[in-house]
């Protein structure tokens, strides 16, 4: 259907229609598809900084088949996963974003593709983690030690401490989280995932690691998964390599960090 000659927002309005349509069908909708519903900046920023339309579906489906109901996508971006997670598994999605426009551009995108989306505009200290079953990180945390090509704009400063801190929350949700509990991770969460987490699913979409997680029994403190690229190693074997001063951790203080035993943290 063409929707050209109409003004620019019905347009928009019936495109974002249409392709809600498409997805609640499980028809193919293509990410030029989607990304022309988006304004210029987080158009452009697409590729790099949010879900395609493949992995947020995967994503959807594998926290559907885990039996999540309410599910939190941590740092939600212009909300395109959560859209498409809402439109698939026909459920509300809640995200949480720090940045105010993309929360403002994130309801609207919503609201035009019928999805019932819940978007906080906050950090992780504004969420109740309880509430939720089910969460989706597409490493949200990655700017925070990003050079300026990996940033999605300079609003937020570079800072490891802030790194650290968001993901020790994020340990702590986890280690608090009732049996049952389901993640999905995207290119990693990029901290530490307490070892009471077992992955039940891998696959690679567009060469990147997706990973299903479960929790399946009581917490445990003392060890951890860790998110290496693209590989999982425990958190006790990375301070192993670390200590016998391995190349490739020798330089990183992240990953020093990420490696430390429960008791020095
Ligand atoms: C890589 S994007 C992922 C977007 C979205 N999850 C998706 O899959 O389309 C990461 C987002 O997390 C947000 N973010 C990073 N740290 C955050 C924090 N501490 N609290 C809330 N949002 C955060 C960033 O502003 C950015 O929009």
């Amino acid at each position: 259907m063409t929707h050209a000659g109409l003004p620019l927002q019905v347009r928009l309005d019936a495109m974002g229609q249409e392709i809600g349509r498409k997805l609640i069908a499980g028809d193919e909708v293509t990410d030029e598809e989607f990304d022309a519903l988006l304004d210029e900046k987080p158009r452009a920023r697409s590729g790099r900084y949010w879900s395609c339309v493949r992995a947020a579906r995967v994503a959807s489906k594998l926290l559907t088949q885990a039996g999540a109901q309410n599910v939190l996508d941590v740092g939600a971006g212009v909300g395109k996963f959560c859209t498409i997670a809402s439109l698939t598994s026909s459920r509300r999605v809640w995200g949480l974003e720090r940045r105010g426009a993309l929360v403002y551009d994130a309801r609207r995108l919503a609201q035009r593709l019928g999805a019932e989306v819940v978007m906080h505009e906050g950090t992780l200290a504004d969420i109740d983690p309880s509430r939720f079953d089910g969460f989706y990180f597409f490493n949200p945390f990655g700017e925070y030690v990003a050079d300026d090509a990996g940033r999605y704009d300079s609003e937020f400063p570079r800072s490891f401490d802030a790194y650290i801190r968001d993901a020790r929350t994020v340990e702590r949700w986890l280690l608090d989280a009732p049996v049952g509990t389901a993640m999905v991770t995207y290119n990693g969460l990029g901290g530490r995932i307490p070892a009471c987490f077992k992955v039940q699913h891998t696959t690679l979409v567009r060469d990147d690691v997706m990973r299903l997680w479960v929790k399946t029994g009581p917490s445990i403190n003392t060890e951890a998964y860790v998110e290496v690229e693209d590989e999982l190693i425990t958190a006790s074997a990375l301070a192993e390599l670390a200590k016998q001063g391995e190349k490739a951790f020798e330089d990183s203080p992240l990953v020093a960090a990420l490696a430390s035993p429960p008791e020095d943290r």
